[in-house]
This record gives C-alpha cells, structure tokens and sequence, in this order.
C-alpha cells in the first residue's frame, strides 16, 4: 500500500485572527461594490435601506446592509442575481423548491475553481489525502452535493467514483470491489447503504471505508456514533448549501470532530435573531447568515440560510466553527406552542437500542389542536415487545425532556421509507385534515 500523506494547510486556515479579519474586511468592501455596481436587485435594496457600499468600514457595518432570502432569487429567477455577463456562468445548479420555481445559482470559472479548492480543503479536513479513493453517492445533477464533492476530490488529487444517489445493490458492489478510503453521501442514506450490506451478508463494518463525509441534512452526534459503529468509520460534517456555494462552505476536522469550521477566508458567517433579525454574539443560537466574500457570479448579501446553530470559536483551525446544525427554521414543529425540531427526537430515538435509527414525523390538526405522531422502527435484533416498550419510553421522555405530546408508532423493520439523498422529517399533513 502506497503510505499516505496529507497535503499542507493553506496558510489562512492557521492565520492569526487579525490577518483573518484583514481579508475578510477587503473581501466584503469589494463584493458589496461588485454586486451593487452590477445587480439592479441589490442596488434598490440597498438604496431603499439608505446604505451604499462606502458605508462599510468596519466588518461590524454589515448589520446595516438589508438580508437576501430565497424569495429574492425566486423574484429574479432563473438568472436575475447574476453579477457577471450570462457567458461568463460557466454552469448553473439549482434546487428544487417544495412549491413553484426552482433557486438558481450560477458560477463562472474562477467559482468553479474555488469551490474545488474549498472542498478538496474539506476533504483535507475530513482526513483524506491525494491518492485516496472516493466514493461520490451524493446526486449528480442540478444539486450540487455530487458534483461539488466530484471537483473537490479531483482538485486533492484523488480517485473519484462518481456513483451517485440510488442502486443501492450495486453501490455495494462497488464499494466492495474499487474498495474506496472515503465515503460522500448523506447520513441517511448511508444508513441504508449499510443494511444493503447486511442485505447482502456482508459486513459493513469490514468494508475498506475509513472516513464518510456527511451532510446536505441535519444529523446529531448520537447519529454520527451509531453511523462510525456500523460502518466502522470515522464520520465528520460538511456543510453547505447551493445559495452559498454548495457543499464546502464549512467542514468539521477529523482530529477534532467538534462543529464545521467555516472557511471564513470565503464566507462571512453572522448569527441573528430570526424574530427580529438583530445580530447576536458568538455562542448565542440563532439563524445563520452568510455574506460570499470572493464569488464571481452570484454574490450574496446576508443569506439567510434559515439553519439553526450556534458560531463557536476556534479550535483545529484559525476560522470559527458552526454548532451541528439544530435544523432548519421550515423544519421546526410548533405543536402546541413548543418548539420542537427533529433533530432532538433523533437524539432520543438513539439512546433507545430497541428503536432502529429510522423515522418520521408526521403532523396533524383532527380538531383544531396539532398533533404530532413519530413514525419510527423496531431494531431487528430486540423483539416486539423490547421495540413496544421503548417506544413508550420514547414518548415519555418526549415529554420530559422537549416538552411535547407524541404518539409513537413502532413500525416494523423497512416500515419508514429510505431516502437516496435527503431524508424527509417531517411530513406536514395540517392543510389537508385542517
Ligand atoms: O445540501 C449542499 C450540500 C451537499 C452540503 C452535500 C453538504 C453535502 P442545498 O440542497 O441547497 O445544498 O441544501 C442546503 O441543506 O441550508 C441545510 O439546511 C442542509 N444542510 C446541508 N449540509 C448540512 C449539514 C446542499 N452538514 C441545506 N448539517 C442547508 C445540517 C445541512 N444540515
């Protein structure tokens, strides 16, 4: 076997704080002059706002600057927020909306290069190193998770599978015979890729995989135990999102494991108060904020992300961390006037072994009152009456800990169904009963 060795950190990644910032501050100044010089949308926001590019002189002054959302670039859809001559967006990705037209995101070539750099720094994070092999099973296609992973894996200089999403069978052929070091895909569906190895009666534990890279959804850390345990790998976080980049916008350090660092050098991260929009400081939790700081083709002003976390400080690297996200503000569940997110079910879910780490949130409004069913299934090695009895546990402690009433359903084995790409949490049944 070839002995494998990493590939030098980028001086900014352990660059003092004040270098840091310096970029940072030099970066911002000229992408606010870039898109308010070449997008009509972001000039009449920030001339409604009573703000002009000059004003910012501090990293601080970006709270007077007006926040973009997802509405702004369906009102510009399909290539009304580019900042550059259509011929220069070397591709375009987007993302499918649950209702109406799709987002679109462009880039020209030196974003395409940088992305590439992003990730194969992600990928550096992660563990990996050139010569590896890396099984790409996010989607290729419009969404950018297999194609962002495919660039950056090349870019470090590895071998790339471009698998994708789906045929589970053969991804577990593959795997086993191209006997891969990394693994990208979602937490999700590598659940399922390793019951497809049991499946196949195979061990997914004596696979060749020895890192996964996981993300495009939120996962907990209890999901990361029991996805290391199965696979026997080490599991580490991307994060990202196609408004911003795509995957790489931040990546957890395997030698840490403690949150994804965001790659400030590229994105400036704030965290703010979803109510009121007010910045709140470090360590609060709140929505994340993203500001691009070197993006050609579609520069973005204060993205709301709509993710829930928290900005921590640094630790493996130079650049602050993000808090494992919570969830998503779409995905939160008023029941009854509680906050609950699905995030915090899981973490129940997976200190109950009789429960299987697969499961749903179903909610309802019979009689004017929501109601809130977990869907979620028996572990096959515990008999029904263990999985039945955990599952009243489950319900308990939902009520205990997260405050909120729940009827658990144990289902049987298979009973929830599998995603190839992203899981679906939450299924919204309130407009029909209603
Ligand atoms: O999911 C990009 C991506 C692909 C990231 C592959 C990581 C790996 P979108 O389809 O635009 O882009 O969805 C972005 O997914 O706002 C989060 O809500 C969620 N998300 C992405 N990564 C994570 C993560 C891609 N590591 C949305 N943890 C984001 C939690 C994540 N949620």
């Amino acid at each position: 076997m070839p002995t494998r060795s990493p590939t030098p950190l980028h001086p900014i990644e352990t660059a003092s704080r004040d270098e840091i910032a310096a970029l940072q501050l030099e970066r911002l100044k000229r992408t606010l002059a870039h898109a308010y010089a070449n997008v009509p949308h972001y000039r009449h926001k920030f001339e409604a706002a009573g703000v002009h590019p000059d004003d910012l002189r501090t990293l601080e002054d970006l709270a007077r600057f007006p926040f973009t959302t997802k509405a702004d670039l369906r009102e510009n859809y399909p290539f009304g927020l580019f900042a550059v001559p259509r011929e220069q967006v070397i591709r375009v990705h987007a993302s499918s909306g649950t209702t109406g037209k799709p987002t679109v995101v462009g880039y020209t070539r030196k974003d395409i290069d940088v992305w590439a750099d992003l990730v194969a720094r992600s990928i550096r994070a992660s563990g990996g190193c050139p010569g590896d092999i890396v099984h790409v099973a996010y989607g290729y296609g419009l969404f950018t998770g297999g194609l962002g992973a495919h660039y950056g894996a090349e870019r470090l200089g590895c071998t790339v599978v471009p698998m994708s999403g789906g045929q589970s069978e053969k991804q577990v052929q593959l795997i086993t015979d191209f006997k891969p070091d990394i693994i990208m895909v979602t937490p999700s569906y590598c659940l399922a890729l390793a019951e497809e190895f049991v499946r196949q009666g195979l061990d997914p534990a004596a696979c060749s995989l020895s890192i996964g890279i996981f993300g495009a959804e939120p996962w907990t850390n209890d999901m990361r135990r029991e996805i290391e345990g199965r696979m026997g790998l080490d599991a580490v976080d991307i994060y990202g999102l196609s408004e911003v980049m795509g995957p790489g916008v931040a990546n957890e350090c395997i030698e840490s494991k403690d949150g994804p660092v965001i790659w400030e050098d590229h994105f400036y991260p704030e965290i703010i108060d979803p109510e009121t929009g007010r910045v709140l400081p470090d360590g609060e939790q709140g929505e994340l904020v993203f500001t691009s700081l070197t993006k050609e083709a579609l520069p973005v002003i204060r993205y709301r992300t709509r993710d829930i976390t928290r900005l921590l400080p640094p630790t493996a690297r130079s650049m602050r961390r993000m808090a494992k996200i919570t969830g998503r503000t779409d995905d939160m569940m008023i029941v009854r006037g509680v906050n609950v997110y699905p995030t915090q079910i899981e973490e129940l879910i997976l200190a109950e072994p009789a429960l299987a780490p697969h499961y749903v949130c179903v909610i309802t409004r019979p009689e004017h009152l929501d109601e809130l069913t977990v869907r979620v299934e028996a572990n096959p090695a515990f008999g029904s009456a263990s999985a039945e009895a955990a599952g009243a546990r489950l319900a308990e402690r939902m009520k205990n800990l997260i405050g909120v009433t729940a009827r658990i359903e144990v289902l049987a084995p298979g009973g929830v169904e599998r995603s190839v790409g992203k899981a679906k949490r939450v299924i919204d049944q309130r407009q029909r009963s209603a």
